[in-house]
């Protein structure tokens, strides 16, 4: 049985009141004990603000960046060990904001997912295509490739050790209201444990959790999540939204005993 992983990625929302109050309306309706993992990836600024909003709830801290070097003189940027310090666990890689948005390429995930494993983090490394890529029948091809560089330097160690996720985001889905249907992600997500099996070896691979992202919400969390290699959600948009994010959480809670 795979844990459900619901994470909400805030991207550059939210202010620092926003964020502390987003937080205590969620940590307020979380069952307890709560059978499904839950993350909110908060801008860097806020993460110390989050941290201490959620107190002893059972929610984890993520990150929606790092760099990939251990520290020196790179003006700007945050490293794995000072968001280990901080008390984080998920760290984005490859998000296709990063990717297109910010011009960082298949190598530069490769680096960065290679500085979150070595540095004791867990790694949620984003993948997906593009319209034009899906329509013209590249979807595995491009998702293939961005595994392989990715993955590059992860060590079959560090996907044992559950330090590792993938999320599945075709960029069509992100942001634009349009989701995967469930048919269609579920066979890529099978296309990836594919590769991961391939890599890691079957064990492993039936192992690692394969979130799917883009759109997703509330209403259609469950039929998203009854897919065999389905694992949990990666939430932009409506994790902006408490009872959103709530009703998602929920929608996992009851999935959870059959996935
Ligand atoms: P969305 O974003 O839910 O707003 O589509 C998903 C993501 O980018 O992780």
């Amino acid at each position: 049985m795979r844990k459900f992983l619901i994470a909400g990625n805030w991207k550059m929302n939210l202010d620092r009141a926003e964020s502390v109050d987003l937080v205590s309306k969620i940590t307020a309706k979380i069952p307890s004990p709560c059978p499904v993992e839950i993350s909110v990836i908060p801008t860097f600024l806020h993460i110390e603000a989050v941290k201490d909003a959620l107190g002893a709830a059972a929610v984890q801290l993520g990150a929606q960046n790092v760099y990939f070097e251990k520290k020196g003189a790179f003006t700007g940027e945050v490293s794995v060990a000072m968001l280990r310090d901080m008390g984080v666990k998920y760290v984005l890689a490859g998000h296709s904001e990063r990717r297109h948005i910010l011009g960082e390429t298949d190598e530069i995930t490769g680096k960065k997912a290679q500085a979150i494993v070595t540095g004791g983090l867990s790694l949620i490394l984003c993948v997906g295509e593009t319209l034009e890529q899906r329509q013209s029948f590249k979807t595995v091809e491009v998702v293939g490739r961005q595994l392989d560089a990715g993955l590059a330097h992860v060590a079959a160690a560090n996907a044992e050790s559950g330090h590792l996720v993938i999320a599945y985001e075709p960029v069509w889905a992100i942001g634009t209201g349009l989701t995967a249907t469930p048919a269609q992600a579920q066979e890529v997500h099978a296309f990836i444990r594919t590769k991961l099996a391939e890599k890691y070896g079957q064990d492993t691979a039936q192992s690692i959790r394969i979130q799917y992202g883009g759109s997703a919400k509330k209403s259609n969390a469950a039929e998203l999540l009854a897919q065999v290699d389905i694992d949990g959600l990666l939430i932009g948009g409506a994790s902006l939204m408490a009872e959103e994010f709530i009703g998602i959480v929920q929608a996992a809670v009851a999935a959870q005993p059959g996935h």
